[in-house]
């Protein structure tokens, strides 16, 4: 139990085959993942991890069969409906990261007020990424550092890393630790790119929805074995 990661980020793949393998719509696999997103809270918090961000919607994941989609954003809406209930007793907060702009008002409405009832919980943060993109949060990053050097709050050569990291969804999180991806793949797809620096990489075979505490365990145990030298010797 010792060197438990502080922040993990997770990349919650493999919803669809696992529904396919079932002869279940894609949308099943979805609402298994975020049923499998409670229970895994559920460890992570009881092993103190102060941070899960887990990979929900990406920049690009608009591009998906509109059933598809309109289905992510009904179980996105009907989880914030539940946020207040579930977190109020594991006393953890939501936060969620990515641009909000293309949300309906009725979601942008839920997580704001899942956001704000969840403020003052002080266990494990659960950051939601979405509509969320790397690449996106650098360039929001860089557009909003720029506009500091325009209002004269900074000059070009005071800019460094922690600056500009401040501009980071994840700014007031603990650095990120560990990446988990399962169900195969082994590519970021834009998932942290800015945090990922010094990040440990766990890949797993199995999909998402059948990813289990023991499953956890397994990676912060090879996490606990890492020789994380930060660039040095
Ligand atoms: C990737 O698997 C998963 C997603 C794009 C969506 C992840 C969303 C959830 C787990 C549920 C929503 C979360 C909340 C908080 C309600 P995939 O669909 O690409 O799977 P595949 O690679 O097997 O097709």
């Amino acid at each position: 139990m010792s060197r438990i990661p502080a922040h993990i980020g997770v990349i919650m793949d493999g919803n669809g085959r696992w529904a396919k393998r079932r002869g279940l719509p894609r949308s099943a696999g979805h609402k298994a993942g975020a049923d499998n997103l409670e229970k895994m809270c559920d460890y992570c918090g009881s092993i103190g991890v102060k941070a899960l961000t887990v990979y929900a919607f990406s920049t690009e994941n608009w591009s998906r069969p509109q059933k598809e989609v309109d289905a992510l954003m009904d179980l996105l809406y009907s989880y914030l409906l539940t946020v207040e209930e579930k977190f109020k007793n594991r006393n953890m907060r939501l936060q969620i990261s990515g641009d909000r702009t293309p949300f309906s008002d009725k979601i942008k409405a839920a997580i704001i007020h899942a956001e704000e009832v969840t403020a003052p919980g002080d266990g494990m943060v659960l950051n939601i990424a979405l509509n969320y993109g790397g690449r996106d949060e650098i360039v929001r990053a860089a557009r909003k550092t720029a506009e500091d050097v325009k209002a004269g709050k900074i000059s070009p050569d005071d800019i460094d890393e922690d600056y500009f990291g401040k501009y980071m969804y994840t700014a007031n999180l603990p650095e990120v630790d560990l990446i988990i991806r399962p169900s195969g793949e082994k590519r970021l797809s834009n998932f942290l790119l800015w945090q990922a620096a010094y990040a440990e990489f766990w890949y797993s075979d199995i999909c998402w929805p059948d990813f289990k505490d023991k499953d956890m365990e397994r990676a912060i145990i090879d996490f606990q074995k890492r020789d994380r030298r930060f660039g040095n010797v």
